[in-house]
């Protein structure tokens, strides 16, 4: 290694040389850009956890057409079968059921709305067993089951609309047991 032999350059600097402060252009753009974060911080807090994302979310209407054989795989199939045929001695069937194309359409409703524990004569056959109720589903969705049963597997009877059993619903508020089976269906709501 070769000494400098610029005079200058073999001075070690003294330590006030060392102390440069920060030039005034690097510091405006750092200062900028610490109130862009935090304005742009203030602008965007108190929105949801999915911080950011402000799509619109998915407006579900609830009078919505609704897909009865949908509701009837979903809720009914297992024990009244795909068929509505039931099974034998346990399950009702609901083709061919005076319950179901009753033009009192308020009777099926009810039996969704509370269910039925009791005994039940069904085309013929009686069957005694627990039917729970179905209350949680809406009345838009129990009318397009009704509306299916009523409609399918050679049954023809009347559809059966939302209004008719939100009105059903109200009828029997303050109902929290099941229908004790077919006696009781008929003493309140007359002959299907
Ligand atoms: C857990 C099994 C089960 C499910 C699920 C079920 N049911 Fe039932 N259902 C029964 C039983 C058991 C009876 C007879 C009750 C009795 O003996 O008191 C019955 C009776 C009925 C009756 C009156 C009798 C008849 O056969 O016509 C109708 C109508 C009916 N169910 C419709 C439905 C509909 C519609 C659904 C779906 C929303 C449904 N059930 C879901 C078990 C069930």
């Amino acid at each position: 290694m070769t000494e400098p032999t610029n005079q200058r350059e073999r001075e070690t600097h003294e330590p006030e040389e060392l102390h440069n402060p920060v030039p005034w252009p690097v510091a405006i753009v750092s200062l900028a850009l610490i109130a862009w974060g935090a304005s742009y911080y203030f602008q965007n807090t108190g929105y949801p956890a999915a911080a950011g994302d402000r799509r619109s979310t998915i407006v579900v209407d609830p009078n919505a057409q609704v897909d009865g054989a949908a509701v009837y795989a979903g809720n009914c199939a297992s024990c009244h079968q795909p068929t509505g045929a039931g099974l034998g001695g346990v399950f009702p069937p609901l083709a061919g059921s005076e319950w179901v194309v009753s033009d009192n359409h308020d009777i099926p409703a009810q039996i969704l709305l509370h269910g039925i524990s009791g005994a039940i004569d069904v085309a013929g056959t009686t069957y005694n067993g627990i039917m729970p109720s179905f209350a949680q589903l809406s009345d838009a969705e129990i009318a397009a089951v009704l509306t299916h049963i009523r409609s399918s597997w050679g049954n023809g009877a009347a559809a059966i609309s939302a209004d008719q059993v939100a009105t059903a619903r109200k009828q029997h508020a303050d109902r929290t047991t099941p229908w004790k089976g077919g006696e009781e269906l008929l003493d309140s709501l007359g002959e299907p």
